[in-house]
């Protein structure tokens, strides 16, 4: 066997730097979305915003002008979310509402509250979101995870479509995950009753948020509302903070190459502002672009995300008023 002269090492040496610069750019080059779009007068509601992405979602919302819910659980984060915001923008419009998307009752209450108090709901983002928590039942029946990204956000979105209306155009926009391509819907196992796996039911419920975003946008075709989902980006946020350290080490090790939070916010930002997604209402997006081809197979076909909207209306209780016209 013959070793490897110096020279030849120096030259692999040389090689592996370039592919880890290269890897380092192609990961850290991410599109930021730079529309000038204001929004004086609107008002724009952004679930799990007190940390990671929906932070600098509402952060940006404040600076174009908009008065600002911050939809949170946890009250003394989202108050101190609120005061950075105010301070980092001078926007004292930015309001901290209690939400727990894990719970019908709350989604209920919170969704009441914006109907009666709220002139005007003209961007609602769906962007908190969870992974990992144990195989646990909700008061409501359903699986907590599943209910927190997909039972939770279905009859918020629903409650508040009236507001929605009345306010378009006004848009929609829910934080999905590539994750989703991965992602099975077994309407038999909705709530975990036959099987559960921390990574599969965060995939499903992923793609959830497609099939619904597709469902929604045929219902509300010609009434001004856009709704579209999208992908983020890989992102250092708390997101993992519940998975087994298998998985979160690795991540902390490649954290130099994720995106930081203000990036992770850039393709929200741009399915909000951008005046070229108001034609591309159920549409999914990732790098402030169309993603169309990313698209779990699932998610076109039209069966499967009725089925699932019937399902979620009986598993939330929600009856849509006029059902027979759709
Ligand atoms: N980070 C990524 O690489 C990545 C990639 C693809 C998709 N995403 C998606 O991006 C979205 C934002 O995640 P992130 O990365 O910014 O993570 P994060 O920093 O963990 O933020 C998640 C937010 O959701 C809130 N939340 C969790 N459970 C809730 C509940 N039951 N009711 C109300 N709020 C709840 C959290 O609030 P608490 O403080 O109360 O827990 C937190 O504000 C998620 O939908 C995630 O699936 C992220
Ligand atoms: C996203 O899609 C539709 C409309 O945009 C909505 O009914 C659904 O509840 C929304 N939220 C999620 C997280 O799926
Ligand atoms: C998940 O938990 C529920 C209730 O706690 C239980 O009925 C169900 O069988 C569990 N699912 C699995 C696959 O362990």
């Amino acid at each position: 066997m013959v070793l490897m002269s110096w020279g030849q090492l120096l030259a692999v040496a040389i090689v592996m730097l370039v592919l880890f610069i290269s890897l380092y750019l192609w990961m850290k080059d991410v599109p930021m979305f730079i529309g000038k779009t204001g929004l004086q007068g609107k008002t724009c509601i952004v679930t799990g915003a007190n940390a990671g992405i929906g932070y600098f979602t509402a952060l940006d919302f404040a600076k174009r002008g908009a008065r600002v819910i911050l939809a949170c659980r946890n009250k003394e984060k989202a108050e101190a979310a609120r005061e950075s915001i105010v301070q980092a923008t001078g926007n004292k419009n930015v309001v901290v509402r209690e939400l727990d998307l894990s719970s019908l009752s709350s989604v209920r209450l919170f969704a009441k509250k914006v109907n009666e108090e709220e002139e005007r709901v003209d961007i609602l983002v769906n962007n908190a979101g969870v992974i990992g928590l144990p195989n646990q039942t909700t008061g409501d029946g359903l699986e907590v995870n599943f209910a927190t990204n997909h039972f939770g956000p279905f009859l918020l979105t629903n409650l508040l479509l009236d507001k929605l209306k009345q306010s378009a155009p006004s848009r929609v926009i829910n934080v999905s995950s590539v994750v989703q391509s991965m992602g099975k819907i077994d309407f038999d196992n909705l709530r975990a009753e036959k099987s559960f796996s921390q990574h599969n039911i965060y995939f499903n419920s992923k793609l959830a948020n497609v099939l619904f975003t597709r469902e929604l946008a045929r219902r509300l075709a010609d009434t001004g509302v856009t709704v579209c989902a999208l992908h983020p980006g890989s992102v250092q946020t708390d997101l993992l903070h519940n998975m087994p350290l298998h998985i979160r080490l690795p991540m902390r090790v490649f954290k130099m190459f994720l995106r930081t939070p203000e990036e992770g916010a850039q393709t929200t930002l741009f399915c909000a502002l951008a005046d070229e997604v108001a034609d591309r209402s159920g549409k999914y997006f990732a790098e402030c672009r169309l993603a169309e081809r990313q698209v779990n197979p699932l998610a076109n076909d039209p069966k499967v995300c009725k089925k699932l909207w019937d399902i979620s209306c009986q598993l939330t209780g929600f009856k849509p008023v006029d059902e027979t016209a759709l």
